[in-house]
């Protein structure tokens, strides 16, 4: 005979840690956008944060490399209808939401797929307290509609005039098309604090000079040769090599982004814009 059990009150869960969308952008391809967000993911996955890292740069798969996978199910199935725990890898302590190495379709999708990734990005991230978007270069239509879905953009730049000129092209469309009235710099394979600190004063007063837009510097990141080695080991560098100058940086950078955020007051919180691209809809 069933034993019946008095009527329990649904339990809500309290969600006590912060929720973040992070899509990492920057204009020019190899400026170290794949592995700022292979390891700001890694990090924040590190601090206790359920991530998802999204490779958003669609006809690459870089993620794929970086963390050392071979993906047998990719976006692609999550957009034909595939269930995301069959297409999510579970690695270094993140899930990574895959790419589909050289796919055509998605590196050129039409604005109503496009519409459909976003959305089921979304509700995918729903699950997930940080979502690390990586994008791809250039100025894209695709990367443009990956990148509003975050709440903190982080513009990534290296010294080389070719990666400022891309990066001011970036801040251009942040500012103009999408509204955007304040990003993050992270600047990046730097030799000294003062190339860094050159390469922050340099975009910042453009961008407020001809954008109107703010341009927040986080901690810089130095050249380090550890970082190809992880590259080419497939394993994240702030796993492999903890204490080299960028895994320091890369904590940094995690800390500090907090620290801002903390400060603030919560305008349209990352939760409610998820929300809102997971209906369908588009972030105010
Ligand atoms: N701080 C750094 N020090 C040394 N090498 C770096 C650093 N950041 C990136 N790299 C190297 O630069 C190359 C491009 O990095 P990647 O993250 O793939 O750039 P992107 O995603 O912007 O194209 C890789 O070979 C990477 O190992
Ligand atoms: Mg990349």
């Amino acid at each position: 005979m069933p034993i019946s059990r008095p009527s329990m009150p649904a339990v809500v869960p309290i969600r006590t840690s912060r929720q973040r969308v992070i899509a990492i952008s920057g204009g020019k391809g190899g400026v170290g956008k794949s592995t700022i967000s292979v390891n700001l993911a890694c990090t924040y996955a590190g601090m206790g944060s359920r991530t998802l890292v999204f490779d958003g740069d669609l006809g690459m798969a870089d993620l794929n490399l970086l963390f050392g996978v071979a993906p047998e199910l990719t976006l692609l199935d999550l957009l034909t209808g595939g269930p995301a725990e069959d297409v999510l890898i579970e690695t270094h302590g993140i899930h990574l939401l895959p790419a589909l190495n050289g796919s055509y379709a998605l590196a050129n999708m039409e604005e109503h797929v496009r519409k459909r990734l976003v959305r089921a990005v979304a509700q995918v991230a729903m699950d997930f307290e940080t979502l690390v978007v990586d994008t791809a270069a250039g100025i894209h239509q695709n990367n443009m509609a990956l990148t509003a879905m975050a709440n903190e953009v982080l513009v990534v730049a290296t010294p080389e005039p070719l990666s400022l000129a891309d990066a001011y092209a970036c801040l251009k469309v942040l500012a103009k098309e999408m509204g955007k009235t304040r990003v993050f710099l992270v600047p990046n394979n730097v030799r000294s604090q003062d190339e860094a600190r050159a390469v922050a004063a340099q975009l910042d007063k453009l961008a407020r000079r001809f954008l109107g837009i703010e341009v927040v510097p986080l901690p810089h990141i130095p050249h380090d040769p550890a970082v190809p080695m992880a590259a080419a080991e497939g394993v994240p560098l702030v796993v492999s090599r903890p204490d080299s100058p960028a895994s320091r940086a890369m904590k940094r950078i995690a800390r500090e982004l907090d620290a801002i955020a903390m400060r603030e007051e919560p305008g349209t919180s990352a939760r409610d814009r998820l929300r809102a691209l997971a209906a369908g809809g588009m972030p105010a």
